[in-house]
C-alpha cells in the first residue's frame, strides 16, 4: 500500500506539468518597491543552497561545478594558443554576493554584478602554441585562480507559454569577467621538464594581465553558456511566477 502510494507519487511528480523553487529559497514580490535589494540576498543566498544541486529540477551540484570541456583557439596577436580543457571543476561559485541586482521582468531582462572572492578553476589540459616570442606546450593539470572577480552578468529572457503558464526562458546570457588578479600554474609544461615548466609558470604569472586578456573571450563564452543553462535549469521548469511572485 505505501509503496504503491509512494509509486503515485512519484510518478506524478514526473508528470507534473509545473514545478516550485525549493521550500527553503527566498520569494521575491514582483511588486516589491525593493524587489531589486530582494534579488539581491536571495540569488546568492539560493546558490548557497545548490552546493549539491537540486535533484527536483536537474539543478547540477555548484560546488564544484564540473564543466566537460573548452577548447580555446587564440588565433592572431601575441598569444597564439591552442588549449584543450578536460574535467572542469569551478570552486568558489557559491561565495559569490550581488553588489547590484537590475530586474526588468516586463522586458525579461535581468541584469547583476557579482563579486567572487576567490574562483578556482581546475582542469586536465593539453596546449600548444607561443606567448609573445615564447613557445609554449604541454599536458597535464591546470589552474587559473581568479581573485576577486567581478562577473558583470545579462540575461536576456523571453516568454515561453506551456500549459497556460509563462516561463521566463533565457535565451541569451552574457558576462563579462573583471578579475581583480589572475593566478595561473600548468603542471608538466615542456614534456616536464621543471627547469622550463618553473620558468613559464613565473612568465605566465608575470604577464598574466596580457595572457588572462587574450583568453578572457573564450572562458566568458563558455562559462555563460554553463550559466546559462543551470539558470534556464530553474526557469524553464518553475513558472514565472513563482519565481517572482504576483500579488
Ligand atoms: C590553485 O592556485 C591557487 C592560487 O595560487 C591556490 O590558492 C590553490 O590552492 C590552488 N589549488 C590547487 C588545487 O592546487
Amino acid at each position: 500500500m505505501f509503496e504503491s502510494l509512494m509509486l503515485v507519487v512519484f510518478l506524478t511528480s514526473l508528470v507534473g506539468a509545473d514545478k516550485s523553487l525549493p521550500e527553503d529559497f527566498t520569494r521575491c514580490r514582483q511588486s516589491d518597491p525593493k524587489l531589486n535589494d530582494c534579488l539581491k540576498s536571495a540569488v546568492p543566498d539560493a546558490l548557497r543552497r545548490m552546493k549539491t544541486g537540486i535533484a527536483s529540477l536537474a539543478v547540477p551540484q555548484m560546488e564544484p561545478l564540473l564543466v566537460s570541456s573548452i577548447n580555446i583557439d587564440s588565433g592572431a596577436g601575441p598569444v597564439v594558443i591552442t588549449q584543450n580543457y578536460r574535467n572542469i571543476k569551478l570552486h568558489g561559485l557559491t561565495d559569490s554576493v550581488l553588489t547590484s541586482y537590475k530586474a526588468d521582468l516586463k522586458n525579461y531582462r535581468l541584469r547583476t554584478d557579482s563579486i567572487t572572492p576567490k574562483m578556482e578553476f581546475l582542469a586536465d589540459y593539453v596546449m600548444k602554441g607561443r606567448i609573445l616570442v615564447l613557445p609554449i606546450q604541454g599536458k597535464g593539470i591546470a589552474n587559473i585562480t581568479m581573485v576577486n572577480l567581478v562577473v558583470k552578468h545579462d540575461l536576456i529572457g523571453e516568454p515561453k507559454q506551456r500549459d497556460g503558464q509563462t516561463y521566463m526562458h533565457i535565451r541569451d546570457y552574457r558576462v563579462k569577467f573583471i578579475p581583480q588578479r589572475v593566478v595561473l600554474h600548468f603542471t608538466n609544461l615542456f614534456n616536464g621538464d621543471k627547469r622550463l615548466g618553473d620558468q613559464m609558470n613565473l612568465f605566465l604569472n608575470e604577464n598574466s594581465d596580457l595572457v588572462f586578456n587574450e583568453l578572457k573571450e573564450s572562458y566568458e563564452k563558455s562559462l555563460s553558456s554553463v550559466f546559462q543553462d543551470v539558470t534556464n535549469k530553474i526557469f524553464d521548469s518553475v513558472p514565472m511566477n513563482k519565481i517572482f511572485l504576483e500579488d
